[in-house]
């Protein structure tokens, strides 16, 4: 597989003049991809129906020239001023109802029938002008779903085709009373028209409709990209792709991945470190200029998984950014250790958001690989240092991993809709999994939840899920390895409610959760043997077998044949026992990596990456800070 390089870049940002200078430079440091459009539309139309692609049709032709790649991105993200005249109710509203106005981006309602019209018709003249381009080799829909909070929208649009969703899904009203468990509190409803969206209530709304909502806000997403897709794949053989951001679960990636054909992501490390990671202060100070030693790998993992195997970094962090609470510049060769940790772990490209730093707009304060000025900014020299060592590394994809995470977004929606103690956070449970994963040096394979097979893999995880899909109950019966649930695996019906027998009611496993209860923070429940529970804790009963215990002699992980329940959130000091252990009974050899350090297989070499401040000795090898080490892999 061929690992190349590339930059975001917005041509209409900058003088004519400069783009064939820009394109030359791009080409020298070895970049091959350049992305750009995606936020254009009001220079590709600014009027309704006037169209200027004049400029866009050079700026391809001038990159292309050089020798680069395009990736044309729709410009859907951005709607126009005039877009709002046109549509005056097209702008979402929050959860008070109030609109998210115009004046930055993601303006927009995804539920919006006149808007979506006018995506269909730019995307349209865009692929019918593009579309056989031979410089467009890649396309872009929208940018970045769901960021900046705008899955859900709580606009008439939005509650008139929920009604509908909800009408195609129910069929009758009764129906829908029944799944919903609306005799509670006296929430029946005579007609679909009778449902509104599950806000402005006076307390809190009754959680199957929350769910209910939210995977309807997911569909939306997945429905408003489909159209896009659709469109393209008719003018176009090219790959198509979006790029998705850091923590963001709010829709189904999994559900707009399988109308790509690669999935890419956003990955900003000192920004999610500052901004959406619970970490303590020590952490964030030991990790400031460097990134969450964890953070990225885990998102490459994911998105590989949504691609189906293909993915790509979209936009890199070359330099400080300017949106976190607190904007650090990374440590030297950091930029360059991301790069070479993506592709570690399969990423076909890894693109630097963004050529040059703009000098106007919300984003001035935000690195690019150029100054304003034009000079080079640190980020170059790293990215033309990584540019220079692929032709000389080894090409590989990475390889198969040796055990499995099932993540599932609807999990996420669950934890947040009921989540029973502040903390239970289902993102933060399957990080804390990964991290501890990770931290023994196993190769991980993120799955889906609908996953059927789970043989290539002798350990899964399976936490938290809310409802077990039919197929990966089948493939859990099924498999010869060994399994690990909870806490509250499969403690939800698919219309979420409890189910009886009560959880996790899983064919084989004599256990059943008879009681739960939250944690705040500072209290934790020993286990024998070390480690403890935090966050949560279930009281076990059964005639499974009691492999670990609380210190009050309750059980605290059962066992029958390769399935385990866990009965609560482990801190790292009990993932650690319980993981290590499972690789020894598996035969796995866990080959554990000083705190700070990750590493990721290819099929042929063993990467090493230093996220320490200081130099660490690992596998061997002197690693300094923001050090990259490989080495070949024995034959098998
Ligand atoms: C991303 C976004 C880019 C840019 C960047 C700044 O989330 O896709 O357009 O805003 O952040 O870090």
């Amino acid at each position: 597989m061929k690992r190349t390089l590339g930059v975001c870049y917005y041509p209409e940002h900058w003088p004519e003049e400069l783009w064939s200078e820009d394109a030359r430079r791009m080409a020298e440091a070895g970049l091959t991809w350049v992305r750009i459009g995606e936020f254009a539309w009001s220079r590709l139309e600014p009027e309704p129906g006037r169209l200027d692609l004049a400029w866009l049709d050079r700026a391809i032709a001038v990159l292309g020239a050089a020798g680069l790649k395009v990736v044309l991105g729709t410009p859907t993200a951005t709607p126009p001023r005039w877009m709002l005249t046109r549509h005056p109710d097209m702008l979402a509203l929050d959860a008070e109802g109030r609109p998210r106005g115009f004046g930055s981006r993601r303006h927009y309602c995804f539920s919006h029938r006149g808007y979506r019209a006018d995506c269909a018709r730019i995307v349209t003249i865009l692929a019918e002008r593009y579309g056989r381009n031979p410089h467009v080799a890649a396309w872009q829909t929208d940018n970045e779903y769901g960021c900046h909070d705008t899955t859900r929208s709580h606009s008439p649009a939005a509650r008139a085709a929920f009604r509908d969703w909800l009408a195609q899904r129910y069929q009758s009203p009764q129906a829908l009373n029944r799944a919903w468990g609306n005799v509670f509190w006296s929430m029946e409803v005579g007609g679909f028209d009778e449902i509104d969206l599950p806000h402005l209530t006076v307390t809190e709304p009754n959680p199957a409709h929350v769910m209910d909502f939210r995977r309807f806000a997911s569909d939306e997403v997945a429905s408003f990209n489909r159209l896009q897709v659709e469109i393209l794949r008719r003018h176009t053989d090219a790959p198509i792709l979006h790029n998705y951001m850091g923590r963001i679960t709010d829709f189904d990636h999994f559900a707009v991945g399988a109308d790509l054909d690669i999935a890419s992501w956003d990955s900003y490390p000192l920004g999610f470190l500052s901004d959406r990671l619970e970490a303590g202060e020590a952490h964030r100070h030991r990790f400031l200029r460097q990134g969450d030693p964890d953070f990225q790998a885990f998102h490459h993992d994911l998105y590989r998984a949504v691609g189906r195997g293909r993915w790509w970094v979209m936009e890199q962090q070359p330099g400080p950014v300017n949106w976190a609470p607190w904007n650090p510049a990374p440590l030297p060769g950091m930029v360059r250790l991301w790069a070479w940790e993506a592709f570690a772990h399969g990423a076909e490209v890894v693109a630097f958001f963004r050529w040059r730093q703009a000098p106007f707009g919300q984003e001035a304060m935000h690195a690019g690989l150029l100054r304003p000025d034009s000079a080079p900014a640190p980020g170059l020299a790293e990215a033309a240092q990584v540019a220079r060592e692929l032709t000389e590394a080894p090409e590989a994809g990475c390889a198969p991993g040796e055990v499995a995470l099932v993540f599932d977004y609807a999990s996420a929606w669950a934890w947040q809709t009921q989540p029973q103690g502040r903390d239970f956070d289902y993102f933060r449970l399957c990080f804390a999994v990964y991290r501890a994963l990770r931290r023994l040096g196993l190769n991980i394979d993120i799955l889906p939840p609908d996953t059927g097979d789970l043989a290539p893999w002798r350990l899964v995880l399976v936490p938290g899920v809310a409802t077990l899909s039919a197929p990966l109950l089948e493939a859990i019966a099924r498999h010869r390895g060994r399994v690990i649930l909870g806490p509250r695996s499969n403690s939800k019906t698919a219309m979420f409610a409890t189910p009886v027998p009560l959880p996790p009611a899983l064919p084989g496993l004599h256990c059943t959760v008879a009681r739960v209860e939250s944690l705040p923070p500072g209290i934790s429940v020993p286990l024998e043997g070390g480690g403890a529970f935090r966050h949560w804790r279930e009281v076990l009963e059964g005639s499974a077998e009691t492999v670990i215990r609380d210190a009050d002699g309750g059980a605290a992980l059962m066992r029958s044949g390769g399935l385990d329940y866990l009965g609560g959130w482990p801190d790292a000091s009990a993932l650690a026992q319980i993981l290590t252990a499972a690789c020894a009974e598996q035969g796995l050899a866990p080959r554990p990596l000083p705190e700070g350090v990750g590493a990721r297989d290819t099929a042929t070499h063993r990467f090493v990456f230093n996220y320490r401040p200081d130099t660490v000795e690992v596998d061997g090898v002197t690693l300094p800070p923001a050090g990259v080490h490989w080495r070949a892999l024995p034959r098998s």
